[in-house]
């Protein structure tokens, strides 16, 4: 039987874009019941190129505003903004955040060619947490990190697959190839809505890591300790449960939100002016 006394927490999440959304699909997989909150920061996307105290400027504004509906956590769905921006946050802010980690971890172990490959933007190959992680699990494994220039632009205008995107991911695919990488890593949240595409090019023998569901169960268990027991929830029907918001357009967020949850009504869609 389901616990009918659970607390039924209020969940932020933001990117850039609808790249979280890649990260929210995997979250109310295994917590349909909690009331979400989800902020597509389009109008400034993409974040990768802009300098780190720009981010942490909207990665405040995003987070206030999520805090001012009354949410318990928040989850940085974007890599880029986890880089610049989760320690300024949790340093300003009471609640906890959760971010995004680039999986080479499991990537580095699981390699037998010793060789894999990190596709994300500039900002998360920079980034101070990208670099220690390598240090820590990649020692003795080469990689080969590419810049995903461009795919950010294509996933918002909803081009996941065709000509476009094929030769602009074969560009930064094909030397991961070519020097043997067996694993990907996708290190932007906007990359896994590409995997048809990626998986036409490295065929089934690579492996591509996308890190949201290994997220998703960071936050079950941040959360199952807030609530001291386990979250025994009855599923309601995610479609009513979650709230977006987006500073550009809104049909791109519907669009993309929708083709993972068919049946989100027009009512869940609001356009945010900060
Ligand atoms: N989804 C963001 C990330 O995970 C996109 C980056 C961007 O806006 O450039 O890094």
């Amino acid at each position: 039987m389901y616990d009918q006394n659970l607390k039924k927490f209020n969940i932020g999440i933001f990117d850039s874009g609808v790249g979280g959304l890649s990260v929210w699909r995997e979250i109310i997989k295994i917590m349909p019941s909690n009331n979400y909150f989800y902020v597509s920061d389009s109008a400034y996307c993409p974040y990768g190129p802009r300098p780190q105290s720009e981010i942490i400027d909207r990665a405040r504004v995003i987070t206030k505003f999520l805090i001012g509906n009354g949410v318990d956590i928040i989850v940085v769905a974007c890599n880029t903004a986890t880089a610049a921006a989760i320690k300024a946050l949790r340093e300003e802010f009471s609640i906890p955040f959760i971010g995004m980690e680039p999986a080479v971890k499991p990537a580095a172990l699981n390699s037998k060619t010793g060789v894999i490959g990190v596709l994300a933007t500039k900002g998360t190959l920079s980034g101070r947490l990208y670099n220690q992680t390598l240090k820590t699990y990649a020692n003795g494994v080469e990689v080969i990190e590419k810049e995903g220039k461009g795919l950010v632009a294509l996933v918002e205008e909803g081009k996941l697959t065709g000509v476009e995107t094929d030769n602009l991911l074969r560009k930064y695919i094909n030397p991961m190839m070519e020097k043997g990488a067996d694993h990907i890593v996708l290190g932007c949240t906007h990359y896994p809505f590409l995997l048809e595409a990626i998986k036409q090019i490295t065929g089934e023998s690579v492996k591509i890591i996308d890190p949201a569901p290994a997220v998703a169960k960071h936050l079950y268990d941040v959360l199952e300790h807030m609530q001291g027991k386990s979250l025994d929830y009855e599923p309601l029907k995610p479609t009513e449960i979650t709230m977006f918001y987006t500073t550009g357009n809104i049909e791109t967020l519907m669009g993309m939100a929708r083709r993972i949850m068919p049946g989100i009504e027009d009512k869940n869609f609001n356009a945010a002016d900060f």
